[in-house]
């Protein structure tokens, strides 16, 4: 199916996701020629006329974030400058995110800041996907459309068929409480937590469990992202001290720097279920327990909603 006006383009950031959108919405991609320059600048030049075309322009702010973002910010003033109709920045992954606060003084609000720059160089609307914390849609003064991959994590631990009075979702930290009591929701499973405290400036301690029980459970813990991986492999640890028979990690963006492959590799996980929000790479065999689940269809049923002006909350209704 052809839509009239609409236009994908996609960074360099994660091509193959931008493709796989295009393809969803039955449309070839916007051309695009980006480069650096020998300084490292970069470079870029809309190869086709977007005069009056409602542009997505595809750039999660993945590692390498400043580059990813900046490439992002050129991509938005091109198509602005090249009298583009409407510019929607799709960013399944929104880095920086987690300096959203002053948590102590001198330092700086960066996730409002690039609110800011992305606004500043031209976007009219974002599109995103489990924001670090759901308030940074407030950082815009522009529409946010916020996804959730939730649904489709949850769809495939569905399919694996585990009895419910088997299945304890465990929240690997306090701040996660509320997204793992919308997965047992769903999939019917008992809530546990993970108690995370910090006992140092640069150190946490993950050793007991509230509520459960754990012991010959199967164990699914879902966290936004998976980054070095300290964080999950320390929960994935208390749960299997407790004695858990089986456990799954489901994650929105596996951003995976350092040693998150060795970690995960090494951890006792069954499976580790993620999103293609971020490149997976070769990553993604080097981790033979590691599924990944596509959001290019919600991606790309929620541009072709936006492009049409009908509801977007309804895929989640
Ligand atoms: C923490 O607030 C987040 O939800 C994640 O748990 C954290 O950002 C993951 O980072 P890492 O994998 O580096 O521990």
């Amino acid at each position: 199916m052809m839509y009239e006006h609409l236009t994908v383009i996609g960074g360099r950031a994660h091509p193959e996701l931008a493709r796989e959108i295009a393809q969803y919405l039955g449309v070839d991609l916007g051309r695009v020629d980006l480069w650096n320059f020998p300084d490292g600048e970069i470079g870029l030049k809309i190869l086709e006329n977007i005069r009056g075309r409602d542009v997505f322009l595809v750039q999660p702010t993945c590692p390498s974030a400043n580059e990813t973002l900046m490439e992002l910010l050129l991509l938005i003033d091109a198509c602005k400058r090249a009298s583009a109709a409407r510019i929607t920045a799709v960013m399944p992954y929104f880095g920086y995110a987690r300096q959203d606060r002053k948590d102590s003084g001198r330092v700086p609000i960066t996730a409002k800041l690039v609110a800011n720059l992305i606004t500043t160089a031209g976007a009219d609307r974002v599109l995103t996907m489990d924001l670090h914390a759901a308030q940074i849609q407030g950082f815009f003064d522009l529409p946010v459309d916020h996804l959730y991959a939730s649904p489709f994590l949850d769809q495939y631990f569905i399919g694996l068929e585990i009895p419910s009075a088997d299945m304890v979702i465990v929240s690997p930290d306090e701040g996660s409480i509320k997204r793992t009591l919308q997965h047992c929701e769903h999939l019917h499973g008992s809530l546990a937590i993970v108690d995370k405290r910090r006992t140092s400036a640069t150190e946490t301690q993950q050793a007991n469990i509230i509520g459960g029980p754990i012991a010959g459970k199967t164990a699914l813990l879902f966290d936004d992202m998976i980054t070095t991986g300290g964080s999950i492999v320390g929960a994935v640890n208390v749960v299997h001290r407790h004695g858990a028979k089986k456990i799954y990690v489901g994650a929105s963006h596996a951003v995976f720097v350092g040693q998150a492959i060795a970690l995960l590799k090494a951890a006792p996980i069954d499976e580790i279920v993620v999103t293609n929000s971020v490149p997976l790479g070769d990553k993604a065999q080097s981790l033979p327990n590691l599924r990944v689940v596509s959001i290019a269809p919600l991606l790309g049923e929620a541009i072709k909603r936006i492009h049409r002006n009908e509801s977007v909350s309804y895929l989640f209704e």
